[in-house]
């Protein structure tokens, strides 16, 4: 028989032995919770740390796990195998069935230990698998022409983030609204700035790319790294009166008289124009969507 027994067979220092088992039990038990902790994180969309924390503990416990064991099973010992007869003696079946009915203590333990270590294993697989769900599931395939449908379609009523409709009559001038299609308030791809100037500041272009009385409506997306253009001024200063959408997070200034196009700053594309139409109750609709992709331009590489 084998001279080598799990976890006996380190028996020139059984507390290294036990340091091994030891470690590979916390390990294996460490990586369950960090399966567990990446499909939290992914489910609650905290993907910026703990997704990564728990992803990391469960395979670096797998991985170190897996070690530990092998230490605990101690391979680098070298053994040799007597080849055993092949036919027994009455006595010799008497004395084996003795020794298997009889199993020394630490050998019930090396079993038990066994089967814990391979649950645990188990149970660290499949927390991985669990955690890698929600990543590997959204590597799904790449959108292709989504961004140039929004929300928006001709007749759709431009409507504030608490549904309020917009009666073409209302509204003084140089004031700023965030609109929404009807119906799908908060959905990011639609949001758009609504302001209402003196019709004869408008361009021809803009008002040919569908302005009301007015009213004139853009993709509050900014056209450089995807922002909300949320802030609307209007500088004085002589000799002329400018009217300015601003992007807050680079400065980006966009003409919103002139078809938003950019002015300063790193945008170097207008904000897509949304064509205004009056229904049929007086209220502000779409006559089409945008009439082109929302966002900046690296949205469409890749
Ligand atoms: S995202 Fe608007 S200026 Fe950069």
């Amino acid at each position: 028989m084998s001279e080598r027994s799990e976890g006996a067979a380190t028996g020139d220092d059984p507390q290294e032995n036990q340091r091994a088992y030891r470690a590979a039990v916390v390990a294996f038990a460490a990586a369950i919770v960090g399966g567990v902790v990446a499909a939290i994180a992914y489910s609650t969309d905290d993907t910026d740390v703990w997704l990564g924390v728990g992803l990391a503990v469960a395979l670096g416990g797998i991985g170190f796990g897996l070690v530990s064991w092998a230490k605990y099973l101690d391979f680098d010992e070298h053994v040799v195998q007597q080849r055993e007869p092949l036919t027994m003696t009455e006595t010799e079946r008497d004395a084996l069935h003795e020794e298997l009915t009889t199993l020394p203590a630490n050998s019930t333990t090396t079993f038990r230990r066994r089967r814990l270590l391979t649950r645990l294993l188990g149970g660290s697989l499949f927390s991985l698998v669990v955690g890698f769900v929600g990543p590997l599931g959204s590597l799904g395939p790449k959108p292709r022409g989504e961004r140039n449908r929004t929300g928006w379609s001709n007749g759709v009523r431009l409507v504030t983030s608490e549904g309020q409709p917009i009666e073409r009559a209302t509204g003084g001038f140089d004031q700023l609204v965030t609109v929404f299609p009807e119906g799908q308030i908060g959905r990011d791809d639609s949001q758009v700035v609504l302001l209402r100037v003196s019709p004869e500041l408008l361009t021809e272009r803009t008002v040919e790319a569908g302005s009301i009385d007015g009213w004139v409506a853009y993709s509050k997306i900014c056209t450089h790294a995807g922002c909300s253009v949320g802030l609307f001024g209007i500088d004085t200063r002589p000799p002329d009166v400018l009217r300015q959408l601003v992007c807050p997070c680079h400065q980006s200034v966009f003409d919103p008289v002139d078809g938003a196009r950019p002015v300063t700053g790193p945008a170097t594309r207008s904000l897509p124009q949304l064509p205004l139409r009056v229904d049929a109750d007086g209220y502000l609709a779409a006559a089409d969507d945008f009439d082109r992709p929302v966002g900046p331009p690296t949205w469409d590489e890749g």
